[in-house]
């Protein structure tokens, strides 16, 4: 059968996948390689990863998937540049003026979106702003700065590098919603202020069974603000342990996700955060629950895999 990215060429579409850097060889970077045509660092261009103490920088792990890309064929997605998390501790402890967070947030920006410049199609300049209820996260940012901080980032990001794409990143939003309406209305008054935005990233880290009915209503409402809208952080987890019912239902699950992506022309394509069960962050994060991604822990594909490519 086709490698998944053939597919996806085929359609003009993104079929991606996060990915750790330390794992790039033997079979792991072949499935990778073959089946992928965008990668997206699952960690390794987060601020605590590339400053973990002030001025002191390590790229090697970012390196070496823009490397990789680049030798296989692959674009990446930069993830991410502002955020509440991950972010090192001489930062989050700092104390800072709102004045010297502005220019530390500006020179990081300058810094990481320089030394890729070219060579990262898309970023997701600012990650998971808003609360449940729509509001505004409060965040080392937000409380610093204001919600302008959003504006700030892109208009800095646009300079860094006039050639990415840039994003607004964030989770539950994939269906309607207040967050949801929250991130269009923040969206819709960017555009209208000429603050540079290109499009919105959905997560979607979803629980089986659960993916929303409003999912393609939903991108094509942002379509339809003129910007395009990236499926980021795709994962279907269960409570373990998987039966043949659970990995049934999570291919049907795969497939809406991908059925509403393909049928808005605006929606770039679908990025998988982990293609194997070993690599992913749910049983991490989730108690009980993981066999999220589309391949077992072994390499197996799952009936998800064949979701995906029934659906390109
Ligand atoms: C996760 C990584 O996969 C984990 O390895 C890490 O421990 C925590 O972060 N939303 C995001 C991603 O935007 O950056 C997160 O990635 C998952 C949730």
């Amino acid at each position: 059968d086709a490698p998944l990215r053939d597919l996806a060429d085929a359609k003009g579409k993104v079929i991606g996948t996060a990915v750790t850097g330390s794992k790039l060889s033997g079979t792991y970077a072949e499935v990778a390689a073959r089946e992928f045509n965008w990668l997206t660092p699952g960690n390794a261009m987060k601020w605590e990863s590339v400053e973990p103490s002030r001025g002191s920088f390590n790229w090697a792990e970012a390196d070496r998937i823009v490397d990789f890309a680049e030798a296989n064929g692959q674009q990446v997605r930069g993830h991410t540049l502002v955020w509440h998390s991950q972010n090192p501790g001489w930062l989050t402890n700092g104390d800072f003026t709102p004045a010297e967070l502005r220019t530390l947030l500006m020179d990081h920006i300058d810094t990481e979106m320089t030394r890729y410049r070219g060579r990262v199609a898309a970023w997701d300049v600012v990650n998971e702003p808003f609360n449940e209820d729509g509001t505004y996260r409060q965040t080392l940012w937000y409380d610093g700065l204001g919600q302008d901080y959003i504006a700030e980032a892109l208009t800095r990001a646009r300079a860094a590098d006039p050639s990415a794409r840039l994003y607004i990143n964030d989770y539950n939003v994939e269906g309607v919603n207040a967050k949801s309406t929250a991130l269009y209305n923040l969206v819709r008054s960017l555009k209208e202020r000429g603050v540079p935005i290109d499009g919105v990233g959905l997560q979607a880290h979803l629980i089986l069974g659960q993916v929303p009915g409003t999912f393609q209503q939903n991108i094509q409402r942002f379509a339809d603000l003129g910007v395009d809208v990236a499926i980021t952080e795709l994962d279907i987890r269960m409570q373990l342990p998987v039966t043949d019912a659970k990995l049934a239902q999570q291919a049907a699950d795969y497939r809406a996700v991908m059925d509403a992506c393909v049928a808005v022309d605006r929606c770039s394509g679908v990025t998988v955060w982990g293609f194997t069960d070993s690599d992913s962050w749910i049983p991490d994060w989730f108690e009980g629950q993981g066999a999220a991604t589309p391949y077992d822990e072994n390499y197996a594909p799952k009936p998800a895999y064949d979701a995906i490519a029934a659906s390109l």
